[in-house]
């Protein structure tokens, strides 16, 4: 570890998108690559942190680093559940849908001649809600993905989700967001100005962000 000011942390993040199924063949997912998570992990196993990844997407895992991947929102959502007693900062990174169909087929679905297919969806759990409510200690972070009003629904989320930390980025944008290499970043905390970031790589936006992790749980 380069600097070890996370060592012996425990840090749980979640990355990717979702994948909630129609049936056996098919799902229902958005755009996140998994991209911002994995960068994330790696600037927390630099900062000398025991990572567990907890993902839809298989990427090139940092080195010491453990992953378990998981498919639909339900599944993630046990398995955040199942690692946050000992986890110490727990990231939300992942996409999750926030729909999912209502009913998963057994079996693969049929064309219907001409008369087409209704889906109807049910809402999903809310992962970072579900532990914000529950945290007994742990320094919970969250993202709001955005195409308008950042910073209004940024700081809607750090009260309604009751998250230390949310990292905001406007997506929608070719430079900066989902799927892309670089983005940028504005840092919500409580009762703190808000900070902002430069376009940046990913990983160097992930740098960011865990320093100032850092910051506000060790100053
Ligand atoms: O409410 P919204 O989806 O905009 O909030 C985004 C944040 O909440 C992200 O950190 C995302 O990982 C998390 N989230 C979640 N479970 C959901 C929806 C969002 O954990 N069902």
């Amino acid at each position: 570890a380069k600097n070890g000011k996370l060592k012996n942390k425990n840090v749980l993040i979640t990355a990717g998108g979702t994948k909630e199924a129609l049936d056996p063949l098919r799902y229902i997912t958005n755009r996140s690559s998994g991209k911002m998570g994995y960068a994330l992990a790696q600037a927390a196993v630099e900062a000398g942190a025991v990572v567990t990844l907890i993902s839809t997407v298989e990427r090139r895992l940092p080195f010491g680093s453990k992953l378990i991947k998981v498919t639909d929102a339900r599944e993630m959502l046990d398995t955040v559940l199942e690692h946050f007693d000992k986890t110490d900062i727990f990231i939300s990174a992942a996409a999750v849908s926030d729909f999912r169909p209502a009913k998963q087929s057994n079996q693969k679905i049929k064309k219907t001649g001409n008369q087409g297919l209704k889906v109807e969806l049910v809402q999903n759990p809310d992962i970072l809600a579900t532990v914000g409510a529950k945290k007994t200690g742990q320094f919970v972070v969250g993202f709001a993905a955005e195409t308008e009003n950042i910073v209004e629904y940024a700081k809607n989320k750090l009260v309604k989700k009751h998250a230390d930390m949310i990292v905001a980025n406007e997506v929608g944008h070719p430079d900066s967001g989902f799927n892309v290499d670089n983005n940028r970043v504005i840092i919500f905390r409580p009762k703190q100005a808000q900070k902002e970031f430069p376009l940046q790589s990913k990983i160097d936006t992930a740098r960011s962000i865990i320093e100032e992790i850092i910051k506000s749980v060790f100053e």
